[in-house]
């Protein structure tokens, strides 16, 4: 079925996550984190969602700011950081000012030419996408920010994906689930979106009931894809 819309995942999908604890690391080349910052934004991404699953199964909901902090504060005690509140201070100061992928801005407006709707579905609060959205500059590109909070759970919890059709009054096979997180697109595949898993780094597929439709390496190729040419 042809798509009408396309939605994608926000942290890690447009928004480039581990560039809060790189530039941290380039502004200060004497720093603890210089060396190992990719551990820390790797430690950080896998407790954030960690907490973000949990807090679900639980029933348990708070926002993804405090989930945010949770996993920083995690990262950076396992990592031996955690008395440098400056630090601390920057990377969450990082975090509302991501910048998006090169490829999304573009790719965003060739959705719109090709006349299919745009949207992000996010854990993130709306504050915090606003927030990434404003800095990455793509907001007139965007006819819908859908965040969790509307529900109170988080992804992959299925009233999260049902969201889109309460937006666009959409049938889910006219949908294009974009993200970059194999168990969100598979969740989304399971929910009866057509789905693009987007493998920046290559990873191996996720071991769930559902397998993303199609895989990518960047964003470059979404709007030929959505287009069906
Ligand atoms: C999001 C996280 C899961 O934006 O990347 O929803």
């Amino acid at each position: 079925m042809a798509i009408t819309t396309c939605v994608f995942d926000a942290y890690g999908t447009l928004f480039d996550i581990a560039a809060a604890a790189r530039i941290a690391a380039d502004e200060d080349s004497e720093s603890d984190l210089a060396h190992n910052w990719p551990k820390l934004a790797e430690i950080w991404r896998a407790k954030q969602l960690q907490y973000s699953w949990l807090r679900a199964v639980a029933g348990v909901h708070t926002d993804f700011w405090e989930v945010t902090r949770n996993g920083l504060d995690f990262a950076l005690e396992a990592l031996g950081l955690q008395d440098n509140p400056a630090l601390r201070d920057r990377l969450l100061h990082l975090y509302w000012e991501l910048q998006a992928y090169p490829e999304v801005s573009q790719m965003l407006q060739d959705l719109q030419a090709g006349k299919v709707k745009t949207a992000i579905l996010s854990n993130g609060s709306p504050d915090m996408l606003d927030g990434a959205v404003r800095s990455a500059g793509i907001g007139n590109s965007l006819d819908a920010i859908l965040s969790v909070e509307k529900v109170g759970v988080f992804k992959p919890h299925k009233s999260v994906y049902e969201l889109v059709e309460k937006q666009f009054f959409c049938l889910k096979e006219e949908v294009l689930f974009v993200s970059s997180n194999c168990w969100d697109v598979a969740a989304a595949a399971g929910f009866g979106f057509q789905t693009a898993w987007v493998n920046r780094a290559g990873d191996p597929m996720e071991r769930l009931p559902w397998v993303p439709k199609h895989i990518m390496k960047d964003l470059s190729g979404i709007a030929v894809l959505a287009s069906g040419t």
